[in-house]
């Protein structure tokens, strides 16, 4: 089972290497680690060319909050991020809802209501316009909820940490449905459950820290990455490497020989791990590199 989980900014990566993280094993972690020495490093974007790809090269893409912040979505761990002003242990956890839904419905509804006004950026629609040539040859893996990839016109696409615009049962199988109401002051109730007598509380559906990421989504991106082999070029964009699994892709990726790029505006925890690093932001490089 893959748990949601994340590291802390200070702490080096290789401490956070437990149980949680056990898809890649020591052995290919210290091939990687001997690897390292040999990664190059593109820091700027003077000079930055489009992805040399040959008719059997597979891309999987995988994007975080950075990807969406030229959008006008606040990220979660920069400066002003939503992390600074809540915690996550109260908001985006099973524990912080039971305890108090109507604060967790709050902020999710206020996240809505952001989404909702917001427009996908030059970013979201080079990966689109990449998927329409590659078809089968392409992946999105996404952790971000706010719906931008798709609405930008992404299809082969996982959402990895659910959906912003989605809601779902906190107690029986009623949903995911697309829900667009904002929950300010009380939160909703479940009606298949009140049919039956019962009292249980909808929420987001959103997956949460310690809770298990959806199995077959885990299958699909690993068979994707396994299928292309060393065919496959990763790029993670807008992703501070600190949420597990999602950190760990790109080690997934080097395990099949695969070419890994990170597009990232700031240093990211796990930005040693890939070879080539292109510091920016993605709604400015992806039309590039992307073609
Ligand atoms: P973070 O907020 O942790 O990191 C965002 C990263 O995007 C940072 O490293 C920024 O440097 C970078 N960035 C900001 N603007 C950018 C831009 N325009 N172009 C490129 N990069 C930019 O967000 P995530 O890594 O996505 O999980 O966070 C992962 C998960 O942690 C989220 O899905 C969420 C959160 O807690 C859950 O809620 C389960």
């Amino acid at each position: 089972m893959y748990q949601v989980f994340a590291t802390g900014p200070t702490r080096p990566w290789r401490d956070h290497m437990g149980p949680h993280v056990g898809h890649v094993g020591p052995e290919a972690g210290q091939r990687m680690d001997k690897g390292l020495a040999k990664l190059s490093r593109a820091r700027d974007t003077a000079g930055m060319k489009a992805l040399s790809m040959t008719p059997s090269t597979r891309v999987l893409v995988l994007t975080g909050a950075g990807a969406s912040a030229e959008s006008g979505i606040p990220t979660f761990r920069d400066a002003n991020g939503l992390w600074e002003s809540h915690r996550f242990e109260d908001v985006a956890s099973p524990h912080g809802f039971r305890r108090d839904p109507k604060l967790v419905w709050r902020f999710y509804s206020e996240r809505r209501r952001g989404v909702l006004s917001a427009q996908p950026n030059e970013g979201h629609m080079a990966i689109a316009r990449l998927e329409a040539e590659l078809g089968d040859r392409f992946l999105l893996v996404t952790q971000n909820v706010d719906g931008l990839h798709g609405r930008a016109g992404s299809q082969r696409m996982i959402e990895m940490h659910g959906n912003l615009l989605k809601t779902r049962c906190s107690h029986c199988q009623l949903g995911p449905f697309d829900d667009t109401e904002l929950y300010l002051d009380t939160p909703p109730d479940c009606s298949a459950c009140a049919s039956k007598g019962l009292q249980s509380l909808l929420r987001p559906h959103i997956v949460w820290f310690g809770e298990a990421l959806d199995p077959d989504h885990m299958s699909r991106m690993h068979s994707f990455m396994a299928e292309a082999g060393s065919q496959l070029c990763f790029i993670a964009v807008g992703t501070s490497g600190h949420v597990f699994p999602a950190a760990q892709l790109v080690d997934a990726a080097r395990a099949v020989g695969g070419r890994t790029i990170l597009v990232n505006r700031d240093e990211a925890d796990n930005a040693e791990r890939f070879e080539q690093v292109i510091r920016g932001q993605s709604g400015e490089i992806l039309p590039t590199l992307l073609g």
